[in-house]
């Protein structure tokens, strides 16, 4: 088999991208969760957790390539507290993601290697769904200011009242 060398460091590349957006994203996450607004924290929670999964996947591809797997972010967590900056830093890097993956796609297809093609290409996919979901929650965060966060919060007791009546009725 021929050694795709290009395709192993793209791939690379890729894994330390996905690392460092899944730090980030569980960093929100936990940051979220402390301030009361279980909305948003699960939606990055969950989204780390997809991110995670696309590691996996470039991994399966670089070890079938026969490559190595160097497990290494591409950047440290960014200490973001306020709601907005974490959604406009969120924002910012599925749109650098993708404008990566489009390139790294075309090289791998330009190196002859269509099925690391397809996987940038079907990663770009769910990509531009998370792009999408930020860019909706920035947008209700525009529309309702400072509801936006209260409405989250209403949710937040909701569900420890909730939580509370489950446990009365054990
Ligand atoms: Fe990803
Ligand atoms: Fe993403």
């Amino acid at each position: 088999m021929i050694k795709r060398e290009k395709s192993i460091e793209l791939l690379n590349k890729a894994i330390a991208g996905e690392m460092t957006a899944l730090n980030q994203y569980m960093y929100f996450h936990f940051l979220l969760e402390d301030m009361g607004y279980d909305y948003l924290s699960a939606y990055f929670k969950r989204t780390a957790i997809q991110e995670m999964m696309h590691v996996e996947k470039f991994a399966e591809r670089t070890l079938y390539l026969k490559g190595e797997i160097d497990m290494k972010a591409s950047a440290s967590v960014e200490k973001i507290h306020d709601v907005e900056a974490m959604l406009e830093k969120a924002e910012a890097m599925e749109s650098e993601t993708i404008a990566n993956y489009n390139e790294w796609a075309n090289l791998c297809g330009a190196d002859a290697d269509l099925a690391s093609k397809q996987l940038f290409e079907s990663i770009i996919l769910e990509e531009e769904s998370h792009q999408d979901h930020f860019d909706t929650e920035l947008e209700n965060m525009e529309k309702f200011g400072d509801k936006y966060l209260a409405l989250q919060s209403i949710a937040h007791s909701r569900n420890a009242v909730a939580a509370a009546g489950a446990l009365s009725a054990e």
